[in-house]
């Protein structure tokens, strides 16, 4: 298979010629690309400076994403399976979709967009649960070249209009419910709600999947069947340039409301497509199930746009880990013969806690390769996964990247770097990490530990974030002069290996989600008894972080008493959505703040912890006392 890294010792010399000559590196990986036009110059980039971050890849080439998925393989594999869509209830039937059925939904559906007035270059929001139409739809988008905005179908109705208002969205795309678990979400009254506040959006188009009863609006709201009706499936893809922009991505950061990464299109579809085949290993004919959701970059890149670019079979399962029960991934596994899955450590502990029953009745022996990503991968889920779900045989790929990168940047290549339980290893060729301290000076050597920058650009990093390009310099470019902030702590092992340790930032992985703690804290002093709040993350067996919320109310009567830590959820439901509902609330009568008004989050981050011995100089706080309120009524058992 072409750019494939074939054993370890051809991955060391990429490596180096990656570093040595990133142009002619990159360069030669495009090559296998279907282009218009070619490049110009491989990269031009800047991260400091006027206008910085300026990063282009592949200049003033011309392309389309979706003929690289679609023209580029039809010769080959017009009838091989490309998507195999899993239902949430197992007794429904799944849908397989050969490369050229894919096309032609792909096709019909961008038909109906231009014919609901969608041109090149504006925002379609997508808001669907994990069904075949929400691939169909986000390629539609690229194949016309509108900028797809998915938002994940746990969002609330202030998230999804927050997002849909920055993105000033022309078109939504939804359905009328969603089936998870045993449950199903009201997507499409949840969205009503948030058109209510998106004054950009002309056309809803509802996919019917649940059957619920909706209102539809006339004249903004349209059924998909009914927009598809009589479209043809011939549909000539519109030439981009290579740095155009492809989609936007919401996600967290440290400080205010999420902000909408943005990536381009061809350094995206280059990147995508080489990191799936090299750290899967992927072969012909393989069996690749990776249980994201597309609401998340992991999706995006590891469900659609790496696999389907690189001609594989893919996986999309519109379920839960554990229903209808714990054996639900096992069964997943044996009835399509998986060789790679790809899922968070939060699910391997969720299934880990079920027993080891559910693992050892289902017949596994299919797995190639078992991938990690989301957050980082604690020492007894690794070796669970590793021994349990691999039987020793499968190679755990423990890929560290974000939203921001567009695809993996550290992590083992299956079968080809040794592992080590716990730790990412090396990076991609391309790719040249840094550690540096707090003043951003260089750490070098081995078995140091800093904070994980990135030095030289790689063609699938972010562009800009969507309408505030400073935004985008002040947050990963400002801190450290000329150098990308991951916003994560490593560890460098003797071996030169990474650990990524976890966030720096006030970012919390809940889950393997990002939640941004200014966004809880925000949500939950709207609730009118509030004063105010302060939200860090904590150690849960399970969630890897929970989140742990310390609220200053207003005097309250019994009743309100009683009813306020429900109210201070829902708060947070409803502003944001389940996935950031704090875990433990604890009521404070005041907080940790220093003379100038700062919270000092450290000192509640260790109570959190649970660890109280070693809280440092206290004596700076506005007022000590409060400490010591804060340990004895802790939600947690604390050691002083
Ligand atoms: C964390 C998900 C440890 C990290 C692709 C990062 C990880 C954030 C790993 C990005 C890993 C992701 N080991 N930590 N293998 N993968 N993370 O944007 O803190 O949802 O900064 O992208 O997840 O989360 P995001």
């Amino acid at each position: 298979m072409l750019n494939k890294i074939s054993g370890f010792a051809d991955y060391l010399q990429k490596y180096q010629e990656s570093i040595a000559d990133p142009e002619k590196f990159w360069a030669q990986i495009a090559e296998a690309n279907y282009w218009h036009k070619k490049w110009d110059q491989v990269v031009e980039w800047r991260f400091d400076g006027p206008k910085a971050p300026d990063v282009k890849w592949f200049l003033n080439a011309k392309l389309n994403i979706t003929e690289n998925i679609f023209e580029r393989n039809m010769f080959l594999r017009k009838d091989q399976t490309a998507l195999i869509w899993e239902p949430n209830d197992p007794a429904e039937k799944e849908i397989k979709l050969t490369y050229g059925e894919l096309f032609d939904k792909v096709k019909q559906f961008a038909n109906a967009l231009l014919n609901l007035g969608v041109k090149k270059g504006d925002r379609v929001a997508i808001y669907l649960p994990m069904v075949p139409e929400l691939a169909i739809a986000m390629m539609a988008c690229a194949r016309i070249g509108a900028i797809h905005s998915i938002i994940f179908a746990g969002f609330s109705s202030t998230a999804l209009s927050d997002r849909i208002v920055d993105a000033s969205a022309k078109v939504l795309i939804t359905s009328d419910g969603g089936f998870r678990g045993n449950k199903i979400i009201p997507l499409k009254e949840i969205a009503d709600e948030a058109l209510k506040k998106s004054p950009s959006v002309e056309h809803a188009v509802v996919l019917k999947r649940t059957g619920k009863e909706i209102t539809m609006t006339t004249g903004r709201d349209v059924w998909w069947h009914d927009v598809i009706k009589g479209m043809s499936t011939e549909n000539k893809a519109e030439v981009m340039d290579a740095e155009d922009t492809l989609f936007i991505l919401y996600t967290s950061g440290s400080t205010g409301k999420p902000k909408g990464v943005v990536h381009s299109q061809a350094g995206y579809m280059v990147y995508s497509e080489y990191t799936f085949k090299n750290v899967f290993q992927y072969s012909e004919g393989d069996m690749y199930w990776c249980t994201a959701d597309i609401g998340w970059v992991t999706g995006h890149s590891y469900i659609i746009y790496g696999p389907l670019l690189a001609g594989a079979t893919s996986i999309m399962f519109e379920g839960i880990p554990t229903f209808p029960d714990a054996g639900r991934f096992w069964d997943i596994v044996d009835k399509y013969k998986v060789n790679q899955i790809y899922t968070a450590p939060t699910a391997i502990r969720a299934l880990m806690a079920q027993g080891d029953e559910w693992v050892e009745s289902h017949d596994l022996s299919s797995l190639k390769v078992l991938g990690t990503v989301g957050e980082p991968i604690n020492e007894e889920a690794w070796h669970w996964y590793h021994d349990m779900v691999g039987k020793g045989r499968c190679p755990i790929v423990d890929t560290w990247w974000q939203t921001e990168t567009g695809g993996m940047l550290i992590s083992p290549l299956a079968g080809i770097t040794p592992t080590k339980p716990t730790m990412a290893t090396l990076p991609l060729p391309g790719i040249q990490p840094i550690l540096v301290d707090q003043e951003g000076n260089e750490i070098q050597g081995n078995a140091v530990q800093g904070i994980l920058c990135i030095k030289y650009p790689w063609p699938g990093m972010l562009r800009t974030t969507w309408g505030d390009h400073d935004r985008c310099y002040q947050t990963y470019f400002s801190t450290f002069k000329g150098l990308y902030l991951t916003g994560d702590g490593a560890k460098r092992d003797e071996e030169g290996y990474y650990r990524i340790i976890g966030r720096i930032d006030d970012v919390i992985n809940v889950s393997g989600h990002r939640i941004g703690t200014a966004e809880v804290e925000d949500a939950i002093n709207e609730h009118p008894k509030v004063v105010e709040s302060a939200v860090v993350g904590y150690p849960h067996p399970i969630k890897g972080s929970g989140i742990y919320a310390y609220v200053i109310t207003e005097s309250l009567s019994d009743e309100e008493q009683k009813n306020i830590e429900a109210e201070i959820r829902d708060t947070v439901n409803k502003l944001i959505g389940s996935i950031a509902k704090p875990d433990i609330i604890q009521l404070v009568s005041g907080l940790p703040k220093t003379r100038s008004g700062k919270i000092m989050r450290r000192i509640l981050r260790k109570i959190g912890e649970g660890d109280a011995t070693n809280l440092g100089d206290i004596s700076t706080l506005l007022d000590p006392d409060v400490v010591e309120d804060i340990i004895s009524g802790a939600k947690v058992e604390v050691k002083r």
